[in-house]
């Protein structure tokens, strides 16, 4: 492959990569941009996004409303100078993806419809019926379609950062079409990768969301922040982690148990099924704990129960919903109840940046969740993360492309090099390794499934160490991986290793973070330290790879006038 070069590579082509490179193109049109993806950009996670997108748009809202549920959601973890910025920003966003198109719904007399959502003081989250994600991406990769300046390159599976001192010159990539291998050098990379939910064995995520960019940055030499914060999703489908939308409980919708009781009476008496995630998903597991679960070939579930809403409301707001749950569990929720049960849906914690989603890499920037510039805390308020892909996606464009007029063109020297060791490794190390007899299946299945019994919603010291050790195995077990297709097209096999190898750097990231705090906050719950601890404990954790190990440090947490208060709904 001919090393090809660009003044902005974007790596990932799903909400936040998209709206940066529209902002980029939009800012200076001499600036030559492309977006790197290993799937079509409309295969990009975002897609699957459901229930809406946090943005005030109503009289009766207002920015110190919006700024407090997140705040008060991240139990205080969140940087409140980044939530302010935010919460004015969003409504400006989703005024502009009306004008490009976004078929957003609306209410009888036209104004945008606004929806409930768990952890919100009023109705806030502006929606396209259930498929807010499907409309929202559409929308903006038909617009980036009209900049010239914008190049796309689908399918193709970055392997590394390339880093040179304290600056970033690009990426490695393998053209998954035909195997040929090479770098797309840069002035300025933007990692807009998403999550890593298939960390862990029970996931609302997509096959391809396994932490690439996270990882990728982490052994370019950048701090990984709040991993430890892993939030479930209380109403995902048992099986196959389908999510069933927060908006159906937002809409009206009961959660009840095998008594047919609505047990959230007994948690969150004033909020019921518009609780914050983190307090659902631990009533939901307690129910299970306590026996009052219903019993499935996958294990426990509620029930999530719509029948009342009506066959019309169902349709109108809901029919993916509908539409899911009759093809994945057979139930149709006009008629019946849906089995739910929680599942891992999104990292608070991602990259290290700061309010301009720029990392301590000069060019290197970073959005989206994979990204943590802090907006999420401990624990993020539902429909804020594709408002965080909008807000911060447009701020990582236009700050990459003042960048890129900045800083000189990468050095073919250092690019050289790299493309020839990261060519070592992945072809010579990984591909071609006859002596290999681990499956990458194997592994990765061991791997998800000490995540979901080890680090999930209720952890402790004695567990977490169990975890620490068995990822441990994992990084040998790894080192031994087999590649069993040889071929160089298509060789998705070869991708599954690499994307195991991020996912064990990712694993024990959230590891070593959730192990040295001892306290719990949001969604990091700690059986053996059941309290919040703000003395010890009000600070980001930082965790950076070093002589390939892994340190853990910590950062302040930005204050402006939301002092931290006990978190009671
Ligand atoms: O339930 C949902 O639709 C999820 C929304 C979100 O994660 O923000």
């Amino acid at each position: 492959m001919e090393n090809l070069s660009h003044d902005i590579i974007i790596i990932g082509g799903g909400g936040a990569g998209l709206r940066a490179a529209i902002a980029a193109a939009e800012q200076d049109s001499t600036l030559d941009i492309a977006v790197v993806s290993k799937v079509y950009p409309m295969r990009s996670h975002t897609v699957s996004a459901e229930g809406g997108t946090g943005a005030v748009m109503r009289d009766y809202d207002n920015f110190d409303l919006h700024s407090f549920d997140t705040i008060k959601g991240s139990d205080y973890l969140a940087d409140q100078d980044v939530v302010e910025y935010f919460v004015k920003e969003a409504p400006k966003e989703v005024i502009q993806m009306e004008h490009w198109g976004c078929p957003w719904s609306r209410d009888e007399d036209g104004h945008l419809s606004v929806r409930a959502f768990g952890g919100m003081s009023v109705k806030r989250t502006v929606y396209a019926a259930d498929k807010t994600g499907f409309f929202m991406l559409h929308t903006l990769y038909q617009n980036s379609l009209k900049y010239d300046n914008l190049t796309f390159y689908d399918e193709w599976f970055a392997t590394s950062l390339i880093v040179d001192g304290n600056r970033t010159h690009g990426i490695t990539a393998i053209n998954i079409k035909n195997g040929s291998f090479g770098a797309l050098h840069s002035r300025v990379v933007i990692i807009a990768t998403g999550g890593a939910g298939q960390v862990y064995q029970f996931t609302t995520n997509a096959q391809i969301k396994t932490g690439d960019g996270m990882a990728m940055a982490l052994r370019g030499g950048v701090a990984l922040k709040d991993m430890e914060f892993v939030q479930f999703h209380p109403t995902a489908l048992p099986g196959t982690g389908i999510l069933m939308t927060e908006a159906s409980r937002g809409e009206g919708g009961y959660l009840v148990n095998k008594d047919g009781e609505r047990f959230l009476k007994r948690y969150l008496p004033e909020k019921m099924e518009l609780g914050p995630r983190d307090i659902l998903s631990r009533a939901i597991m307690t129910e299970f704990r306590e026996g009052r679960g219903l019993e499935g070939k996958y294990g426990n579930y509620v029930h999530l129960d719509l029948r009342h809403l009506g066959k019309e409301t169902i349709d109108t707001k809901l029919p993916f919903v509908r539409e899911l749950a009759k093809e994945y569990v057979g139930i149709d929720p006009v008629y019946e109840p849906i089995p739910v049960r929680p599942a891992v849906h999104y990292m608070m914690g991602g990259v290290n940046t700061d309010i301009n989603t720029q990392t301590s890499l000069e060019g290197l920037y970073a959005v989206g969740e994979v990204a943590c510039v802090s907006l999420n805390g401990a624990n993020r308020l539902g429909s804020n993360s594709l408002s965080e892909c909008l807000v911060f996606g447009a701020v990582a464009g236009r700050e990459a492309a003042k960048k890129a007029k900045k800083l000189a063109k990468p050095s073919t020297e250092v690019v050289a090099k790299s493309v020839a060791r990261e060519e070592k490794r992945v072809y010579d190390g990984i591909l071609k390794n006859e002596t290999g007899n681990e499956s990458i299946a194997d592994i990765r299945n061991d791997l998800r499934r000490t995540m979901e019994e080890n680090v999930g919603i209720f952890r402790e010291e004695k567990k977490l160490k169990t975890a620490a050790d068995e990822v441990k195995q994992f990084r040998k077990r790894w080192g031994n991986v087999r590649v069993e297709d040889k071929n160089s097209v298509f060789n998705t096999n070869l991708t599954a290793a690499l994307e195991l190898d991020f996912l064990i750097d990712i694993a024990n990231s959230v590891v070593r973070s959730a192990l040295k705090r001892t306290e719990s906050r949001g969604s990091h719950y700690r059986n053996d330290y059941p309290k919040r601890d703000d003395t010890n404990f009000l600070k980001h954790s930082l965790v950076f790879y070093e002589k390939d190990k892994l340190r853990v440090d910590y950062l302040p947490v930005t204050i402006t006038k939301w002092q931290p208060a006990e978190r009671v709904y």
